[in-house]
C-alpha cells in the first residue's frame, strides 16, 4: 500500500496536469463513431484549397481567434443572434472568412455520422488540412474530442485577442493567460507567413508612429518605402502580404524577414525586442526546426480551454448553437 502512494501521487498529478493541457482530447477520437471523419474533413478542405490558395491563411487564423476566446469550442463559427452579437463580428474580425467552408465539412460529416463530429475538432482539423497541402501530408497532429460551446460574445473577441499594435510584454502576458509560453508565442506567429494584413493595422508604423507624422524606426526603412507605395494613408484597407513573395507558401521565411526589420505588425517587430524571443526567433529560421516546433505549439493552442465529456454539444450546423 506504503509503496503506491508515489505512483498514486504522480497518477493524480499528471492527472491534473493532462487536464490543463486539454489531455482529455485523444488521437483518433472519432475511430469508432465516425470512422471516415478525418479522412472526410481532409478530402473536403483540399478540395477548396485547390480552387483558393488563400484559404490556409483564414482558417489556421479562425482556428487561432477560436482557441483564445473561451477556448477551442468552435465559438468563432456562431452566428449573432437577436439578443448578442458573436465573435465572428467583433472587430478584430477583420477579414476572417471560410465560414462556409467549415460549414461544408459539417454538412458532409452529417451526412455520413449525424451528430457526431463537433466543429471545433472540424476547425482545428479543417486549419492543420488546409495548411498541410501544399505538403500533401498533415503538418501536424491534431487531437479530436472537443465539444462545441453555446456562447459566443464580439466583446470577449475585444478582450481577448492580442491587437497588432501589443509589445512583447502584452504579448507575452496574453499568450501566458492561455497557459502558452513565449516559445510558443515566437513560434505561432511563424503562422504570419502565410496570408495577409490590411494597412489600417499597421500603417500607423508608416506615417504616425509617435504622433509627430514619423515612421516606426524599428521598421526597415528600405520596407516603409515600399508599404507606403501600398498603403497610401492611415485610412487606407488594403491587403498587403505579410511574408511578401511567399505568402502562399507555408515556410520559415517569416523569421528571415523578420530579421531584417520586415515583420509586418508591430506585434512581429515586438519578438525581436527581448532576448531570449529574439534567439529563439533566429533559430527559426531552419524550416525544419520551425515545423518541429510548430507541430507542438499548434498541439497546445489547440487544447486551450477545450470543452470535453458531457460539457457543451455536438453542434448541428456550425453557426447556431442546437435548439
Ligand atoms: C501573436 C499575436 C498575434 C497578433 C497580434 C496577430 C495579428 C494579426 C493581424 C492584425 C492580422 C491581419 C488581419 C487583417 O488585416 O486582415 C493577422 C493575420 C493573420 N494571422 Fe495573426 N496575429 C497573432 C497571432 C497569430 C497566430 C497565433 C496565428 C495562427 C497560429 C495567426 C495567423 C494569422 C494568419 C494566417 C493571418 C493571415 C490571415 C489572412 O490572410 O486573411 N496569427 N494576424
Ligand atoms: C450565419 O450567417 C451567415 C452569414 O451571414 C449565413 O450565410 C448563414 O446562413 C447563417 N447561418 C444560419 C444557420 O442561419
Ligand atoms: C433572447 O433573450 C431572451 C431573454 O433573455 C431569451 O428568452 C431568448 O431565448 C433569447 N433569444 C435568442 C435568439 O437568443
Ligand atoms: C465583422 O464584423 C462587422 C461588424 O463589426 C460585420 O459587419 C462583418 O460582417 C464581420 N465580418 C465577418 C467576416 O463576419
Ligand atoms: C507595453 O504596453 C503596455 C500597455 O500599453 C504598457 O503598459 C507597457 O509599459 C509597455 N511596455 C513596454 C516595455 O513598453
Ligand atoms: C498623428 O497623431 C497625432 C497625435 O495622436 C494627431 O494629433 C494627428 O492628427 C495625427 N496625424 C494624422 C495625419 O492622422
Ligand atoms: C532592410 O532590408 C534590406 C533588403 O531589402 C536589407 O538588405 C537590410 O539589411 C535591411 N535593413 C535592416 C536594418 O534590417
Amino acid at each position: 500500500m506504503k509503496a503506491n502512494l508515489p505512483l498514486l501521487v504522480s497518477m493524480v498529478v499528471l492527472g491534473v496536469l493532462g487536464v490543463c493541457q486539454g489531455g482529455s482530447l485523444r488521437k483518433k477520437y472519432y475511430k469508432s463513431a465516425c470512422p471516415l471523419a478525418e479522412e472526410i474533413v481532409q478530402k473536403v478542405t483540399w478540395r477548396h484549397v485547390s480552387s483558393n490558395p488563400n484559404l490556409p491563411a483564414k482558417l489556421i487564423r479562425m482556428h487561432f481567434h477560436d482557441c483564445f476566446v473561451r477556448g477551442c469550442d468552435g465559438s468563432v463559427l456562431l452566428n449573432s443572434t437577436a439578443n448578442s452579437t458573436a465573435e465572428r463580428d467583433a472587430a478584430p474580425n477583420l477579414s476572417l472568412a471560410g465560414f462556409d467552408v467549415i460549414d461544408d465539412i459539417k454538412s458532409q460529416l452529417e451526412k455520413t455520422c449525424p451528430g457526431v463530429v463537433s466543429c471545433a475538432d472540424i476547425l482545428a482539423l479543417a486549419s492543420r488540412d488546409s495548411v498541410s497541402f501544399q505538403f500533401k501530408k498533415p503538418m501536424w497532429e491534431v487531437l479530436t474530442g472537443r465539444r462545441d460551446g453555446k456562447v459566443s460574445l464580439a466583446s470577449e473577441a475585444l478582450a481577448n485577442i492580442p491587437p497588432p499594435v501589443f509589445n512583447f510584454s502584452s504579448l507575452k502576458q496574453s499568450f501566458a493567460s492561455k497557459g502558452l509560453t513565449v516559445h510558443d508565442l515566437v513560434v505561432l506567429s511563424g503562422a504570419h507567413t502565410i496570408g495577409v494584413g490590411h494597412c489600417n493595422g499597421f500603417s500607423n508604423r508608416l506615417y504616425n508612429f509617435t504622433g509627430k507624422g514619423d515612421a516606426d524606426p524599428s521598421l526597415n526603412s528600405t520596407y516603409a518605402a515600399f508599404l507606403k507605395t501600398k498603403c497610401r494613408s492611415l485610412s487606407d484597407t488594403t491587403a498587403v502580404e505579410m511574408d511578401p513573395q511567399s505568402s502562399r507558401n507555408f515556410d520559415s521565411n517569416y523569421f528571415a524577414i523578420l530579421k531584417q526589420n520586415k515583420g509586418l505588425f508591430q506585434s512581429d517587430a515586438a519578438l525581436l525586442t527581448n532576448k531570449g524571443a529574439r534567439k529563439i526567433a533566429l533559430e527559426l529560421q531552419d524550416s525544419a526546426d520551425f515545423f518541429t516546433e510548430f507541430a507542438q505549439s499548434m498541439k497546445r493552442m489547440g487544447a486551450i480551454g477545450v470543452l470535453t465529456g458531457r460539457a457543451g454539444e455536438i453542434r448541428k450546423k456550425c453557426s447556431i448553437v442546437n435548439v
